[in-house]
C-alpha cells in the first residue's frame, strides 16, 4: 500500500452549518470535495493521529463510496484504530455512545440527518470531537479556515475495507474493526431503561404500538431493541431496512412527513403509541391514539417524570433548550428546583453543558430530544423514556399524561410555520427588515398583546465564555407569547424561513383546542410585523409542525 499526496485546491463553501457540512450529492461528487474537507479536519485535531476515530453514517446514497475514501485518509493520516460499523450504519446517538465508551478521540458521521437522500438528494459529514458531541464553533471554523488554504491531501492506495463482516483487518499501520452497530448503544439503553417493565407492557396483550424507521439508520436499531430484545410483536417496526434513498421518502418524523405511521395513529383500532425517527437516528416524534406531543412538551414531559426512570432516578442536574423550543421545560425545571438554560439552536451548545455536568436533559422543537447519556440527540433513547413513563402508568393514554402535565403546568401552545425554498436574497430582506426595527417594536400594541423586549438571540456559553450571535429575532409580549424568526442554517437550496410560534395558556378548559386554533392572533402579528407573504410570495407555510 502506497501513502499517496493528492494536490488540491480549496473549495469555497465548506463552513459547516448548524450540523456539519451539508449539500447535494453531485457537489461532493466532485473530485477532492470530500477529500478537502476530510484533511482540514485531520489538519485542526492532530490528536487523531495516534488516535481512534469512529465513522458511520445513516446509509444514504454515496455513504459507501464516503467510508472507503474516509477509512484510506484515517490511514495515511496516522490513526491507529478505526471503528466503523457493519455496512457502514452507525446512527448519530451512537456514534456519540462509541466516541465515549473507546475513548475515541473522535468521529465522523455521514449524514444530512433528516434530508432527502438518492442521487439527487443531499450528503453530509459532521466531525464530533472526544466528548461524543459535535465540535463546536471554534472547532468548526478552524475546519473550515483550513479548507480556505488546503494543497495537498493524505491517502492510501488500496482495495477496499469488507465493510460486510464484523472483524478486524489492518490498512496500513491502523486496525480497522467493523463493529455490530446496535450493540453497545443497546447496552447503554439497557442500563438507563426499566427494561423488564417495558417488556411487560410490551407482551400483556393490550398494548400496542408502531415506530417508523422511515426507511432510515434507526431500522436495526429498533428491531434489536423494540421487537428482539423487549418483545414487541414482529411488525412493531416499519419501514425498517434502510435505504439508500429512503424509499424515495423524505425521512423527518413530523407530521407533514411521516404519513404513514401519522396515518396509522389516526385510523380505526390506533396503537395505544407510535414513534418515528429520523435519517440519522437522532430525531423522534412521539404520538399517541389521534394525538401529537410537541417536541416542547415532550421535553418537558420526560423531566417531570424523570424520578419514575431508574438512569434518572437520582435528579436532574439541569435543563436545557434551545431559544426557539418553548418555555413548557422551564416551567418544569421552576417546580424541580433546577437551573434552566436557552441555547442557541444546534446540539452542539448543550455540550459544554452536559461536560460540566450543569444539565442531564435537553432538547430542541425540532424533534430532538437527550440527555447526557451521549452527546448527541438521541431519538430512540426518546422512544424508550416514553416507553418507560407508559411502562410505570400502565392506565393512562399517551394524551391523558399530557393533559394531566398541562392541568399541572399550564399549556405552552407551540407551532413552528417553515417557508422553504425561499429566494435567498428575499429571505435575508426580511430579516435585515426586522433587524432594522427592533429598536421602535418595543412598547407597541398587536390587540390585547404588548411587545415587552424585541432582539436577536446572542448567547455566551456559561463554561467557556465562548460567544454565539446572530441567534433569530426574538419578540416577548406582556403575556409571555413569543414570535421568533430564523433562518435555516441546514438547508441546501435557497432560504428556508422558520418562523416559530408561542403562547402560554394556563386555562385548562382551553388546553384541548387545536393549537393553530389557539395561535391563529399571534400568526396574524408574526405577518403583521414581517410582511412574511410579500417576501416569501406564499400564502401559506410549507411545513407547520
Ligand atoms: C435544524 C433544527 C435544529 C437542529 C438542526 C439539526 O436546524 O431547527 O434545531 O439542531 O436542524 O438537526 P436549522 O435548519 O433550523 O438551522
Ligand atoms: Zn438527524
Amino acid at each position: 500500500m502506497t501513502l499517496r499526496l493528492i494536490p488540491t485546491h480549496p473549495f469555497s463553501g465548506q463552513r459547516p452549518g448548524t450540523s456539519g457540512l451539508r449539500k447535494k450529492v453531485a457537489v461532493f461528487q466532485q473530485p477532492h470535495y470530500l477529500e478537502n474537507f476530510v484533511q482540514a479536519v485531520f489538519d485542526v485535531q492532530p490528536k487523531l493521529a495516534g488516535g481512534t476515530l469512529v465513522v458511520g453514517g445513516d446509509g444514504r446514497y454515496y455513504n459507501p463510496t464516503a467510508i472507503q475514501t474516509i477509512l484510506r485518509m484515517a490511514a495515511a493520516n496516522g490513526v491507529k484504530r478505526l471503528l466503523v460499523g457493519q455496512h457502514g450504519i452507525l446512527s448519530t446517538p451512537a456514534v456519540s455512545c462509541l466516541i465515549r465508551k473507546h475513548s475515541a478521540a473522535g468521529g465522523l458521521v455521514l449524514s444530512a440527518s433528516h434530508n432527502p437522500g438518492g442521487p439527487d438528494g443531499d450528503f453530509g459529514i459532521k466531525f464530533n470531537t472526544d466528548n461524543g458531541g459535535p465540535a463546536p464553533e471554534k472547532v468548526t471554523e478552524a475546519v473550515y479556515v483550513r479548507t480556505k488554504t488546503i494543497e495537498a491531501y493524505r491517502i492510501l492506495d488500496g482495495i477496499d475495507v469488507d465493510l460486510g463482516i464484523i472483524g478486524g483487518s489492518i490498512l496500513g499501520t491502523m486496525a480497522v474493526e467493523v463493529i455490530d452497530p446496535v450493540a453497545d448503544y443497546a447496552e447503554l439503553m439497557e442500563s438507563l431503561f426499566d427494561f423488564e417493565a417495558i417488556s411487560q407492557l410490551m407482551q400483556d396483550g393490550t398494548f400496542r404500538m408502531c415506530f417508523d424507521a422511515m426507511h432510515a439508520v434507526t431500522g436495526p436499531y429498533a428491531r434489536a431493541i423494540l421487537e428482539n430484545r423487549l418483545g414487541a410483536p414482529r411488525g412493531t417496526v416499519i419501514n425498517g431496512i434502510p435505504k439508500p434513498d429512503f424509499g424515495g421518502a423524505h425521512p423527518d418524523p413530523n407530521l407533514a412527513h411521516a404519513q404513514e405511521l401519522v396515518s396509522i395513529l389516526n385510523g380505526h383500532d390506533a396503537p395505544a403509541f407510535g414513534a418515528a425517527s429520523d435519517g440519522d437516528g437522532d430525531r423522534n416524534m412521539i404520538l399517541g391514539q389521534r394525538f401529537f406531543v410537541t417536541p416542547s412538551d415532550s421535553l418537558a414531559l420526560i423531566a417531570a417524570h424523570a424520578h419514575s426512570v431508574p438512569g434518572y432516578r437520582n435528579g436532574l442536574a439541569g435543563i436545557a433548550r434551545s431559544m426557539p423550543t418553548s418555555g413548557a421545560a422551564d416551567r418544569v425545571a421552576a417546580q424541580l428546583g433546577i437551573p434552566c438554560f436557552e441555547t442557541p439552536t444546534g446540539w452542539k451548545f448543550f455540550g459544554n453543558l452536559m461536560d460540566a455536568g450543569k444539565v442531564t436533559l435537553c432538547g430542541e422543537e425540532s424533534f430532538g430530544t437527550g440527555s447526557s447519556h451521549v452527546r448527541e440527540k438521541d431519538g430512540l433513547w426518546a422512544v424508550l423514556f416514553w416507553l418507560n413513563i407508559l411502562a410505570t402508568q400502565r392506565n393512562q393514554s399517551v394524551a391523558n399524561i399530557v393533559a394531566q402535565h398541562w392541568q399541572q403546568f399550564g399549556r405552552n401552545v407551540y407551532s413552528r410555520h417553515d417557508y422553504e425554498g425561499v429566494d435567498s436574497n428575499a429571505a435575508q430582506d426580511l430579516m435585515a427588515n426586522l433587524h432594522r426595527a427592533l429598536q421602535t417594536l418595543p412598547g407597541q400594541q398587536y390587540g390585547e398583546r404588548r411587545i415587552l423586549c424585541a432582539d436577536d438571540f446572542s448567547y455566551t456559553d456559561p463554561v467557556d465564555g465562548s460567544t454565539s450571535s446572530g441567534g433569530g429575532i426574538r419578540l416577548i409580549f406582556d403575556d409571555s407569547s413569543r414570535i421568533v424568526y430564523r433562518l435555516s442554517g441546514t438547508g441546501t437550496e435557497g432560504a428556508t424561513l422558520r418562523l416559530y410560534l408561542e403562547s402560554y395558556e394556563p386555562d385548562p378548559t382551553r388546553h384541548t383546542a387545536d393549537a393553530q386554533f389557539l395561535l391563529a392572533p399571534l400568526i396574524q402579528i408574526s405577518e403583521t410585523i414581517a410582511d412574511v407573504r410579500r417576501y416569501t410570495g406564499r400564502d401559506q407555510p410549507d411545513v407547520i409542525t
